[in-house]
């Protein structure tokens, strides 16, 4: 099985387009012009042929471009993108829908019908595609139950319900229910570990432990280093934990959580472009490093 990082930053990626913070300057032209990132997107493959794109980000287009196991190969219109498995309906999740209209058959999505619901209403881009290539919307169970999409041989998934909430356009937005926001355990191919993958961990709650204690590979929320770093470095009204992200530093932050898991392969990824672990020169990438933590790039390639 094999994961491949399209995009690590948080939603607005890195640098941000009308951000003019230090961290963002430095990467347009400073020390940390190769540092640039592009936004939350992950793909999985058994066979290094059919993927499945978890989240369509509004970058796709550049990550399938520098991505040529995505090119199409065959025939005249192809794709290395067989389905496309939906974590909420978040701007930086769905908006690279809109980019695959030229899709020569439906876009199969698998994605909660909460997410479904919002999708055709909020933000629907679901109605919309319906103009163009449509869709095969399939909905995921909450159950624990592994899907193993027909498009995507061997790739098996499990949908986790996580506490956080819809994105401010939806009709659920004020009445959080499970299947807002997932996260996603990806089995290997044998044996009972695989990857645990949450860019979104805004509270944990105990339904999350037995997946984060099974996993070889834990991928998780890496948006901020503190909770009030968005309002202290570009004035943001929310902290991280209202936004949905856990921070990283703190007794009950990322850290501490993936203190817990020693033996597994632990990488931050959905990068807001605020955090200072982006530089690699910084005390607090120093830490993470210490602490045996990774930091996602795009482009990263992660077997499991
Ligand atoms: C989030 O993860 O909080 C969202 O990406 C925010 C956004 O895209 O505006
Ligand atoms: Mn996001
Ligand atoms: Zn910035």
């Amino acid at each position: 099985m094999q994961l491949r990082v399209l995009g690590s930053a948080a939603g607005g990626g890195y640098p941000q387009w009308n951000c003019n913070c230090p961290r963002c300057q430095q990467a347009r032209g400073g020390g940390l012009s190769d540092q640039c990132r592009t936004q939350s997107s992950i793909a999985v493959s058994a066979d290094g042929r059919h993927w499945l794109l978890v989240n369509a980000s509004p970058d796709i287009r550049q990550q399938i471009l520098d991505t040529p196991a995505l090119h199409p190969s065959t025939g005249l219109r192809g794709s290395g993108i067989a389905a496309v498995l939906l974590a909420d309906s978040q701007l930086d999740h769905v908006t690279g829908l809109v980019m695959l209209r030229e899709s020569h058959h439906p876009l199969s999505i698998y994605c909660t019908p909460r997410t479904e619901e919002d999708l055709r209403t909020g933000f629907p881009v679901l109605n919309i595609l319906s103009h163009y290539c449509g869709t095969q919307v399939h909905p995921l169970p909450l159950d624990g139950a592994a899907v193993e999409p027909a498009e995507t041989p061997g790739v098996r998934v499990t949908a986790i319900p996580l506490k956080s909430k819809a994105p401010p356009y939806s009709p659920h937005r004020a009445a959080p229910e499970p299947g807002d926001n997932l996260g996603f355990f990806f089995h290997s191919a044998e044996g009972d570990g695989g990857v645990f993958y949450a860019p979104g961990l805004g509270d944990m709650d105990d339904s999350l432990l037995p997946w984060m204690a099974r996993a070889n590979v834990l991928l998780v929320d890496g948006t901020t280093w503190t909770d009030d770093e968005m309002q202290r470095v570009v004035g943001g009204r929310k902290t991280a934990r209202e936004m949905g992200h856990l921070p990283q530093s703190g007794a009950h932050g990322t850290m501490a959580l993936l203190a817990q898991y020693p033996k597994a392969r632990r990488i931050l990824i959905h990068i807001n472009n605020t955090n200072p672990i982006l530089d690699p020169a910084s005390e607090e990438r120093a830490a993470l490093e210490q602490a045996g933590i990774e930091t996602a790039h795009d482009g990263m390639h992660i077997p499991f």
